[in-house]
């Protein structure tokens, strides 16, 4: 899969205002504020500033949706856990985004971003955990992998499975993720094509 083309389309306060999609294909990245969710969109686009990105939390605070290849979507959500932004503000957005998350009916997959320098935290694995009790299909992205060794990477990863395996048996997907050096583009991108492939062929439109 390769994007040839990448459109903001619109940024939505709620379930309600995202755009009429019927069975177009949706992707959305969601995580801590500041983990890199923009960074990445704007990465897997070849786009400088396609999502706005800041070096300070709490900047996306919007659904926003992008039109790729004038035939799916990616979506940007606000961040999660970001304790300078007043309590009811943050309420009111973690809201509305867990109920764009449950009800969208054209979401296929989610992808949640986690920070490979930090070590496991409660916040993200109880988002895990509400991904999963709702069984909402998501995969792990490390994100800002070119941060720091690659030892310190792995053992990140280890304390998550570590922690994981106490939950479940079957892990998710986890891939190592960079904006800076485009680590895992491809790896993402392909997982992209393989679920709008089989979404397209499942809904007996090949036209994708
Ligand atoms: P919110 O919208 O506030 O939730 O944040 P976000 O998750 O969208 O993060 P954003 O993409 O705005 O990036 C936050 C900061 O991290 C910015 O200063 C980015 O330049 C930086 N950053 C993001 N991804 C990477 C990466 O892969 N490597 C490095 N070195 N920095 C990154
Ligand atoms: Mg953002």
């Amino acid at each position: 899969m390769k994007i040839t083309v990448a459109k903001f389309m619109l940024s939505a306060p709620n379930l309600k205002g995202c755009p009429a999609a019927s069975n177009t294909a949706e992707f959305a990245f969601i995580g801590r504020s500041n983990v890199g969710k923009s960074s990445l969109i704007n990465m897997l686009c070849n786009h400088k500033d396609l999502a706005k990105i800041s070096s300070k939390p709490g900047k996306t605070r919007m659904i926003n949706f992008f039109l790729i290849n004038n035939a799916w979507h990616l979506v940007d959500l606000p961040g999660y856990g970001y304790a300078k932004i007043a309590k009811t503000q943050r309420e009111k957005w973690e809201i509305e985004t867990r109920n764009y998350l449950l009800r969208r009916e054209n979401l296929l997959h989610i992808f949640l971003l986690i920070d490979s320098r930090i070590p496991p935290q409660v916040i993200d694995i109880e988002f895990m955990e509400w991904l999963s009790k709702n069984q909402r299909p998501f995969s792990i992205l490390f994100t800002k992998c070119d941060k720091l060794s690659s030892n310190k990477v792995h053992a990140t990863i280890q304390a998550y499975q570590a922690e994981l395996s106490k939950r479940w048996t079957e892990l998710p997907l986890a891939l190592l993720t960079s904006a800076e050096t485009k680590r895992g583009k491809e790896e993402i991108l392909q997982i992209v094509e393989e679920i709008v492939s089989l979404h397209f062929r499942e809904a007996g439109n090949f036209n994708n």
